[in-house]
Parts: structure tokens; C-alpha cells; sequence
């Protein structure tokens, strides 16, 4: 396995990785989170950074797109993912509506996903027409990842999510606005859907880092979406997605047998019921329920569990 960026244990990562990892030709992976389990399943396997991407309007709030994800979403899922506390950077999208009014307001709304949400940096999508608010953003010490290629909300004006930069003109503009999003001060730039080869020059070109999503291996790092790569939905695919399980299935499967074992009446076992006799807290075997749990974040069953006295077997 190829090295990563180099973790201490007990400390947590900056934003400066990104910088390190392109002069040091580390590759950078980001996964999307949206609350306390996807960034700790996230951060246990090992990824650099987490998203809270506005994909959780389609993911896990139901939309058909991305548009009505609000900054109070935002927040909200933000919250949850810094709750986990992964020790490695939170990036927030800032989602539609919230970067299309005056710099000042995008700021106002910025600082919400950072002082209420816990993130590091947001990311913004678009190149040339966000120059006034990308600015205003860095100068309000808010790190700024840009998104270029498919951008998600720019579906209506798109007419649906297809490849960009297919076409001399079109390509020429992406690599213009890459170069902007390094000018204006962008810390790494997410390219999406972009022909691979148009994605490997604007990485050698431009000095941050780019993050591919449908871009090919060229790019400096990868996102994607943790409900794609982890197969919990089933139906379309698109081309970039590689689904490295098939949890969807799984869990479905998972939850056929607990249906079927209650009204069978084999769940609950004796091993999963109490004894009338409460165990001697000093003396007794007074394990607390969830056996591994040791009322950390993330130790498993809801942490007030733990404070229950149980027995063991
Ligand atoms: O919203 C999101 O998850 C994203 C990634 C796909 C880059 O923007």
C-alpha cells in the first residue's frame, strides 16, 4: 500500500495536509460524513478529511437534488459529524441560496457552518462569478475549497449532471477558473466530473491540490460520497462510483432476520434477557450493558446505557 499522510497519534490533522500532502505526493482521500457514526466509521478507516457535503439532501434528507438544502441543514449535520470528534478536518459545503447573495451574507452564513457547526473550512461551488464572495470569505479567515466541473447546483441551468470540459472552449475556462481559485487563495479545489486528461493538467498546473470525483487518478486526492461507496443504496451507479460494499444489501438482509426471529419468538434469547436479581455492584458481576462500551463517543449502544447496571450472560 502506497504511504499516507503521516498521522501522529493523539494529534489531529489540519488543514495544512492538503499543501503537504501535494508537495510530498501523498494522495489525499475525503469521504462525505453527516453525522456521529459516517465520520467515525469514516475517520476509523483511515480517511484525511471529511465533507459534510449538501449531497445529504439527496442521501439522507430525500431530495431529488441539492437545491433545497438550507444552512440550518448544514449546521445540523455539521454538529453531529465534529461531535464525533475524528481528530481530522471537517469541510462544510456552502449549500444553494447561501452564497448567491451579497459577500457579506455569505459570510454571515460561513461563519454559522464554523462557529455552530464546528467546521474548518467550507467549500463553494463555481469559478469566475464567486470572486467577490470567495474573496470575502478568505478575508474573514474562512478557508475556502473550490468546486469545479459538475456542479451539482447548477443542475437547472446544466439541464441535468453531465460531464463538463469535453469541448476546447469549455476546458480552457475550467483551467482559467482553477487558476483564479489559487489566486484568490483557495486551499484545494474539487474537480468533478471532468475528462481525466483536462483533470491531470490542471493538477500539474495549478500549486493546491485537486480532489477528483469522477476526474480520474490524476488528480491530487479522491472524494466520495459514503452512501455510493458503501453500496447503501441500490438502483444507478454512475461511471465514478466504485461501490467497495454492498452494506445496503447487508443491512437489509440483517433486519429479515430480526423481523423474522421476533415473531418466531427465537430473538430475544435468554442471553439478551435479565435475571430478576440485581448483581452486588461492589462484589457482583456488574458488568454494564454493552460489554465493549466504555461510555465513549461512538462505544457502541446509546451511552446511557452504559450506566445501567446489568449482568453478564
Ligand atoms: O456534496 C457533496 O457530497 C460533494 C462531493 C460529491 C464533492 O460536493
Amino acid at each position: 500500500m502506497a504511504d499516507g499522510i503521516a498521522k501522529k497519534k493523539g494529534k489531529s490533522l489540519t488543514l495544512n495536509l492538503f499543501g503537504r500532502a501535494k508537495r510530498d505526493g501523498h494522495k489525499i482521500v475525503v469521504l462525505t460524513a453527516y453525522d456521529l457514526t459516517s465520520a467515525l466509521i469514516a475517520a476509523r478507516g483511515g480517511v484525511d478529511a471529511l465533507l459534510v457535503g449538501d449531497s445529504l439532501g439527496m442521501v439522507v434528507l430525500g431530495y431529488n437534488s441539492t437545491l433545497p438544502v438550507t444552512v440550518d441543514d448544514m449546521v445540523h449535520h455539521c454538529r453531529a459529524v465534529a461531535r464525533a470528534q475524528t481528530q481530522v478536518p471537517i469541510i462544510a459545503d456552502m449549500p444553494y441560496g447561501s452564497f448567491h447573495v451579497s459577500p457579506e451574507q455569505t459570510v454571515e452564513h460561513a461563519l454559522r457552518l464554523v462557529k455552530e457547526g464546528g467546521a474548518h473550512a467550507v467549500k463553494i461551488e463555481g469559478g469566475r462569478q464567486r470572486a467577490e464572495v470567495i474573496r470575502a470569505l478568505i478575508d474573514a479567515e474562512i478557508p475556502v475549497m473550490g468546486h469545479l466541473g459538475l456542479t451539482p447546483q447548477s443542475v437547472n441551468r446544466l439541464g441535468g449532471y453531465t460531464v463538463q470540459g469535453r469541448d476546447a472552449a469549455t476546458a480552457q475556462r475550467l483551467r482559467e477558473d482553477a487558476q483564479l481559485l489559487v489566486d484568490w487563495g483557495c486551499f484545494a479545489l474539487v474537480l468533478e466530473c471532468v475528462p481525466s486528461s483536462l483533470a491531470s493538467a490542471i493538477t500539474s498546473a495549478i500549486k493546491i491540490p485537486t480532489i477528483g470525483i469522477g476526474a480520474g487518478a490524476g488528480c491530487d486526492g479522491q472524494v466520495l460520497v459514503y452512501h455510493d461507496m458503501l453500496g447503501l443504496f441500490g438502483g444507478v451507479k454512475p461511471k465514478f462510483v466504485k461501490q467497495y460494499a454492498a452494506l445496503g444489501e447487508a443491512a437489509q438482509e440483517a433486519i429479515a432476520q430480526y423481523v423474522a426471529e421476533v415473531r418466531s419468538g427465537d430473538f430475544p434469547g435468554t442471553e439478551h434477557q435479565y435475571a430478576e436479581q440485581i448483581p452486588d455492584p461492589l462484589h457482583g458481576d456488574g458488568t454494564a450493558i454493552g460489554e465493549s462500551g466504555n461510555g465513549t463517543i461512538g462505544s457502541g449502544t446509546m451511552g446511557y446505557l452504559d450506566d445501567i447496571e446489568s449482568e453478564k450472560g
